[in-house]
């Protein structure tokens, strides 16, 4: 039988306001996408600690890393770390930093991931790309290797100014540097206290505002999320039936619908 092609989305996780759930969105929604049977890749392309390699990694071990791939000193298909079935992570470290202080003054600056990677993600159905907290160089060559976004936003870490500037970035690489095929999937609303809190109208706001680009799943705060984070799991994996679990499989299934648009 010749082999399935694959799907070869690539969706990166962004928001340059730290702390609102971009790692914690990815990580999740990877082993959603991965417990579907579909083949999935996580890029970590965050230099610092907190990111998806430490989330899933812990302290396991690795020599090589996303920028011995950009430096042609590694192929990604020898440095990728196979996580769990059909899940696969590029991780990487900080270095990252100076690569990127680096690659300022290069020719093509901006396409230095897609140079790196375009062709290895396509082996893939599911690329998520874990984006630092940041709009600099890492971010934009993100974005243009990515075909779609998730936007975690956070009641209680809005900020509105942050937003449209995000926006904003969109834009300028849809217009600026071609890629007219970027697009934001979804903004999903995460990390969302109990109703009748002080930020329940933030979070209606945010919905009036965005309206359908808002995913209908909305992540609440909950004690789980850091306790799988601590054990280094997805929360598949965690706890496969707690009513958090339930909400990443039902925000699995939008991405998958929301793709078929
Ligand atoms: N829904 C939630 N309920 C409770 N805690 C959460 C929730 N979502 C995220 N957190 C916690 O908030 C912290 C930040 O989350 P996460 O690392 O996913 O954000 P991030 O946007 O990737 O941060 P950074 O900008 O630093 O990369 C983590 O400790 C995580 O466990
Ligand atoms: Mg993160």
């Amino acid at each position: 039988m010749p082999a399935r092609e694959a799907m070869n989305r690539c969706i990166a996780s962004a928001n340059q306001k730290g702390g609102v759930g971009k790692t914690t969105t990815l990580v999740n929604l990877a082993a959603e996408m991965a417990s579907r049977d579909f083949k999935v890749l996580i890029i970590d392309t965050d230099p610092q600690e907190a990111s998806a390699s430490l989330r899933l990694l812990g302290s396991r071990k690795y020599n090589r890393t996303l920028v011995d791939v950009l430096q042609d000193e590694a192929k990604p298909e020898d440095t990728i770390i196979p996580v769990t079935k059909n899940l696969d992570l590029l991780p990487s470290d900080a270095r990252l930093s100076v690569w990127e202080l680096n690659a300022l003054n290069e020719m093509g600056r901006e396409f230095l991931f897609r140079r790196a990677l375009s062709d290895f993600v396509k082996t893939y159905d599911y690329t998520f790309i874990d984006c630092p907290p940041t709009l600099g160089l890492i971010v934009t060559n993100s974005l243009m290797l990515a075909r779609e976004i998730i936007v975690p936003v956070s009641p209680q870490e809005l900020s509105v100014v942050g937003l449209t500037q995000f926006s904003n970035t969109v834009q300028a690489i849809r217009t600026t540097l071609n890629h007219e095929n970027l697009r934001v999937l979804g903004y999903l609303l995460n990390n969302v206290p109990a109703r009748g809190n002080v930020y329940t109208a933030v979070k209606n706001a945010v919905r009036k505002q965005l309206g359908t680009l808002v995913f209908k799943t909305e992540i609440p705060s909950s004690s789980v999320i850091p306790q799988a984070e601590l054990m280094h799991q997805p929360l598949l994996a965690h706890d496969p039936r707690h009513k958090i679990t339930e909400l990443y499989s039902a925000l699995a299934e939008e991405v998958i619908a929301r793709g078929k648009r």
